[in-house]
């Protein structure tokens, strides 16, 4: 069984969408028929459960660390794609985790027999005992100065244990008058962006309505651009499952296109 591919969805400043990315991120893999894990691992705040319309857990990521819970028991299964998820509980007793409890987490959840682990987090730097554990890092920023600030200083620090990160810039053209240009935040950041996802009333929507954008609607710009990140996923575990359906092929198959190639 290969190990799961682990994505931590990350940023150093709160508020740039990482809920949104991981839990549509989550649901465009599944839809891919990928078997994946998504693991709500913001203590302080969780909302995965919001965006689905679960509340009131009694028992999830922060009993399971603490040791009064184990994930078999606990792990919640989202009908409408048959998701698996690691809630967040709603108990407001603050905790702090020691680096061990986390890592003792992240080896249970690489041994189970998923094609993807995603993490939301909450914001702020990770911890150095479970870097090892992640394939990727996926850092949101705005494009904005103090996001991208803050996203350049938070790939620093990726950089410097060696895990693997990529930039996605989530709400492009919210503030177009204002937001950073593509140049000086790869600049910045010290590599290309990775994907970008679009400001979209859709997400308004999906949280009144409890449910993922991408299922609300898989033709928004919003999950046109999710799935044209989670191609990239698949390709990291070296699979080339996700055909795009025709008419629909995305950025490098309209330049592909534009080149005679099929
Ligand atoms: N692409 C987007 N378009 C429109 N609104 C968005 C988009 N991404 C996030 N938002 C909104 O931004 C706010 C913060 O998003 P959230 O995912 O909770 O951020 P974080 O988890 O980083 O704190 C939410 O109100 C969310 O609805
Ligand atoms: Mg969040």
């Amino acid at each position: 069984m290969p190990k799961p591919y682990v994505i931590r969805v990350s940023s150093e400043k709160g508020g740039v969408g990482k809920t949104t990315v991981s839990v549509n991120v989550a649901c465009a893999l599944r839809s891919l028929k990928y078997k994946v894990l998504l693991v709500d691992t913001d203590i302080a705040t969780p909302s995965v459960g919001e965006h689905l319309g679960i509340r009131d857990i009694e028992k999830g990521y922060k009993e399971i660390l603490k040791g009064e819970a184990k994930i078999e028991d606990i792990l919640f299964a989202y009908e409408p794609l048959d998701l698996k998820i690691v809630l967040g509980s709603s108990s407001q007793t603050p905790f702090n985790p020691s680096a061990e409890q986390i890592t003792k987490f992240y080896e249970q959840i690489t041994k189970l027999d998923y094609d993807f682990i995603v993490i939301d987090s909450p914001p702020g730097f990770f911890i150095e005992g479970p870097a090892r554990f992640y394939d990727e890092v996926a850092i949101i920023t705005t494009p904005d100065t103090t996001s991208c600030v803050s996203s350049a200083r938070l790939a620093r620090i990726c950089d410097k244990y060696r895990i693997k990160h990529r930039l996605v810039v989530n709400r492009s053209g919210y503030n177009s008058k204002f937001e950073m240009s593509t140049e000086d935040i790869e600049k910045m950041y010290g590599d290309v962006i990775y994907g970008m996802i679009p400001e979209d009333k859709i997400i308004s929507e999906s949280l009144v309505r409890h449910q993922p954008a991408y299922i609300l609607n898989k033709s928004s710009p919003f999950s046109l651009a999710i799935e044209e990140i989670c191609k990239g996923y698949a390709l990291r575990i070296g699979d080339p499952r996700p055909e795009p359906p025709p008419g629909r092929r995305g950025f490098f198959g309209a330049l592909a296109g534009v080149f005679g190639i099929k």
